[in-house]
């Protein structure tokens, strides 16, 4: 799976990764729910991909995810959320950020793990069953005490599938993540575990799989350095794209984007090139070409100088 990342995976980021391969699904950036109820455009806005079924162009189902503390406004809006047909609606536990935490949401649940079985449960009553309903945690808020407590809540709510980030929200994104601190959980829970964090090459993939115990895998950080990842996952041995490629896919993302501000385009590129210099090295050297650039122009000239290899 790709995972859900505000501000880094749109329809479009969502386009051309699935179209790379190696995804069986993707989940869209978080859907704030507070007591109102949300209009069909916003829904829309966070994920294009309702106007087609709910697949990208290469047919990878995308989730909806919902993020918000009240149980009667998740329920209320997940049906809203449903009558647009999602391939399925994701719950988000784990978010660190300040202020969703202040707004009761996120991360700050998983302190009660009542209410999160609470929400839980409201989402998956007020959708037709045919809809998948996932969970998205940490380990925890600071430490991972509650743990088995959260998911036995997530579970018995009736949630089709959960993914943990092996991480506590005060970890944030500290390596490393704790994949061998869910093995305990997936020893005992019987729906579909999903592993997350950390997850930079196919050893890791390996590895994280091995010591969770877990069925699946979630991508962050790692599909944004290696495009490829989640093939290689899948199929390895196949040839991994090279830099020109992958700079080629970087451009076709930025071309194909709907700029929502004038420094869309550099921001964007900035922001993948920056993951992507992990993997690649000529990434970090054009970050630091364009890196001083605003205009969207500019920053495709200077792509356009690095494929002619000047
Ligand atoms: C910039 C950014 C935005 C994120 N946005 C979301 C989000 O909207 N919903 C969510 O559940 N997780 C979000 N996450 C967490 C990721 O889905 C993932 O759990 C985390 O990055 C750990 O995986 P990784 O180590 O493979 O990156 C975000 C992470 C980052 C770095």
């Amino acid at each position: 799976m790709l995972a859900p990342m505000e501000g880094v995976v749109d329809a479009q980021m969502r386009t051309v990764l699935t179209h790379i391969g190696g995804y069986d699904r993707c989940v869209t950036e978080f859907v704030r729910v507070t007591e109102q109820l949300i209009p069909d455009h916003v829904f829309f806005r966070y994920s294009a991909e309702l106007h087609e079924g709910g697949l990208t162009p290469s047919g990878t189902p995308v989730f909806v995810q919902l993020l918000g503390g009240s149980s009667k406004y998740m329920g209320l809006n997940a049906a809203r959320l449903a009558k647009l047909e999602p391939p399925g609606i994701d719950i988000n536990f784990g978010c660190p950020s300040k202020t969703v935490n202040k707004s009761d949401g996120g991360s700050v649940l998983l302190r009660e793990p009542r209410r999160v079985g609470d929400i839980v449960k409201a989402v998956r009553d007020a959708v037709d069953p045919a809809i998948p309903v996932t969970a998205k945690i940490r380990l925890g808020f600071s430490n991972s005490d509650l743990l088995h407590e959260v998911v036995e809540q997530v579970v018995t709510a009736g949630a089709n599938e959960l993914a943990i980030h092996a991480r506590t929200k005060e970890d944030r994104y500290k390596p490393p993540a704790y994949w061998s601190l869910v093995k305990g959980i997936s020893d005992t829970v019987d729906i579909p575990l999903t592993i997350n964090g950390e997850i930079w090459s196919v050893n890791d993939a390996r590895r994280a799989l091995s010591e969770s115990g877990c069925s699946d895998l979630m991508l962050g950080r790692g599909a944004l350095s290696f495009p490829d990842l989640a093939r290689q996952i899948q199929r390895q041995g196949s040839a991994e794209l090279g830099w020109l490629e992958v700079l080629s896919i970087v451009a076709s993302y930025l071309r194909n984007s709907n700029p929502k501000h004038p420094l869309f385009v550099s921001g964007r590129a900035k922001q993948w090139l920056g993951f992507l210099q992990m993997h690649y090295p000529q990434a970090g050297c054009l970050f630091h070409k364009i890196k001083r650039l605003k205009e969207a122009g500019a920053i495709f000239q200077a792509f356009d100088v690095e494929f002619d290899g000047r």
